[in-house]
């Protein structure tokens, strides 16, 4: 089969062109049971970082396993506005970085998509330059940089942020980065990953201490040696990382999206369901299973790479403080926010890693929860039933939150702002239909919700 460009917005996965301003809202008929399986798509934030990290290699790169995403999307063309090719077919990307001609990323497609910003290690490690616009604040934080720009300073760049734009530039005529041991003050999911990146084509040895442990750095680490670079300790607090010349091409598939399973797994315990899953890698998701098999659920490995998720007679409460890998992901703080709105009593939920995300609380209250907000703590105290109202999604876990709560709820939900979903989750409705959900995708006026303005700008 031929393979498409990327470039079209609509290429993908029927995105509209200005995803923001789609009014289409998802209509969920609560209280069915689910049964069945489900397939898990690749890792969203695997598949931007590695597309990223594609900037490093001066020949073609096949990456397998990318989901269909707005995000996904985004980043490539970002990829292309630097001068990248790109062609994709089905689920897989050809990536070639041989033709960069630009080193700027371009404000407003940087100002879309936060992740986007990972590419200044690449590229400024590749090209000696890079002009990358700072990303701002999002929906669930300021997210700020500045551990990317102290260790890329430590390597031995000039960086200064000027108008908005972060400018960096390797000094000497050999534009060669220098390795550098450099400590994290957190260990940052993206500061960890745009220094290893940047690190693979340095001069020397870098150590990166109180590194983030996420499996999607160690996927961008394993793509990152398939390509030929020299990694150790991806996984672990300390990544060293030996520098080389230059990467070669390579074909790499990604890990699959353990936020996705994660989600799905919460599907079944709230609607009381027994569903099974594949692919997943049980290790990945060590904290969501422990705190559901607290909450009465069990999760059995049926074979490998798949298991099913079997209900428990009630849902009890338990306690969630979100912390970066191995702790409990902050991407799935929503998602359980919802399981415990319906628990057998109290439960608390504590939000570390962002100052701002429990917006979907008052959101879960409009549907009959009863959660009270404490700073950056909920306290859930259970009921016996949701009701579906209309809600507004808030970011994108979020979203899958109220999907959530709509499919355990009684009575019809509406949910406002897809373009949040749209995101991070591929299929999602056809993927719930299969598990015999009642649900579909109707304009606002078909639904008969009136389009919240205020919220097609975030
Ligand atoms: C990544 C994930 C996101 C996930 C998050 C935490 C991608 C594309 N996104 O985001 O889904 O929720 O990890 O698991 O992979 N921080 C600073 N200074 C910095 C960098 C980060 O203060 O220079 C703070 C952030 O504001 C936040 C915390 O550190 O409060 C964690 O952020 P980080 O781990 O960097 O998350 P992301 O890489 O942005």
């Amino acid at each position: 089969m031929e393979a498409k460009p990327i470039a079209t917005p609509t290429g993908l996965h029927n995105v509209p062109a200005s995803p923001e301003a789609d009014d289409s809202v998802l209509k969920i008929y609560g209280r069915a049971s689910l049964s069945g399986h489900v397939s898990i798509s690749g890792a969203k934030n695997s598949a931007l970082v590695v597309m990223a990290g594609a900037l490093l290699c001066s020949q073609q790169c096949r990456i397998r396993n990318i989901p269909s995403l707005v995000d996904v999307e985004r980043m490539g063309e970002v990829l292309l506005a630097l001068g990248m090719k790109i062609s994709r077919d089905g689920n897989t990307l050809d990536i070639d970085a041989s033709t960069i001609r630009h080193t700027k990323a371009p404000y407003e497609l940087v100002s879309r998509l936060r992740a986007s910003f990972f590419v200044i290690g690449p590229l400024l490690a590749r090209m000696g330059v890079a002009r990358v616009p700072l990303p701002g604040g999002c929906a669930i934080g300021a997210r700020p940089v500045e551990l990317h720009v102290r260790g890329l300073q430590a390597m031995g760049a000039d960086v200064h942020i000027d108008h908005g734009t972060v400018h960096a530039y390797i000094p000497g005529s050999r534009r060669r980065l220098q390795g550098a041991h450099i400590y994290l003050d957190y260990p940052s999911v993206g500061a960890t990953e745009t220094l290893m990146m940047a690190a693979t084509l340095a001069d020397g040895e870098t150590i990166i201490e109180n590194a983030a442990q996420e499996p999607e750095v160690v996927d961008l680490a394993n793509f990152c040696r398939a390509m030929g670079a020299r990694i150790r300790g991806a996984g672990t607090n300390t990544i060293t990382i030996a520098g080389v010349p230059s990467l070669h091409s390579t074909d790499y598939g990604i890990i699959p999206d353990r936020i996705e399973a994660g989600t799905f797994l919460v599907a079944g315990a709230i609607t009381r369901s027994e569903i099974s899953l594949s692919p997943i890698i049980p290790e990945h998701l060590t904290a969501v299973i422990a705190k559901l098999r607290e909450a009465g659920g069990d999760i059995v490995e049926e074979g490998p790479n798949r298991v099913r998720f079997i209900p428990g007679d009630t849902i009890r409460p338990i306690n969630i403080q979100t912390g970066p890998f191995p702790g409990f992901p902050t991407d799935m703080q929503a998602q359980f926010m919802a399981l415990m709105s319906l628990c057998d009593g109290n439960s608390l939920i504590t939000e570390t890693v962002f100052e701002n995300r429990l917006r979907h609380v008052a959101e879960l209250n409009r549907m009959g929860a009863d959660i009270r907000m404490n700073g950056t703590c909920a306290i859930v105290k259970g009921v016996s039933g949701l009701s579906g109202a209309p809600v507004l999604a808030t970011d994108l876990r979020a979203s899958a939150a109220l999907v959530l709560a709509g499919l355990a709820a009684q009575g019809t939900t509406v949910i406002q702002g897809l373009h949040h979903l749209d995101r991070g989750y591929e299929n999602l409705e056809a993927k719930l239909r299969g598990l015999g959900a009642n649900l579909s995708r109707v304009t606002a006026a078909e639904a008969g919700t009136t389009p919240l303005a205020a919220e097609v700008s975030l």
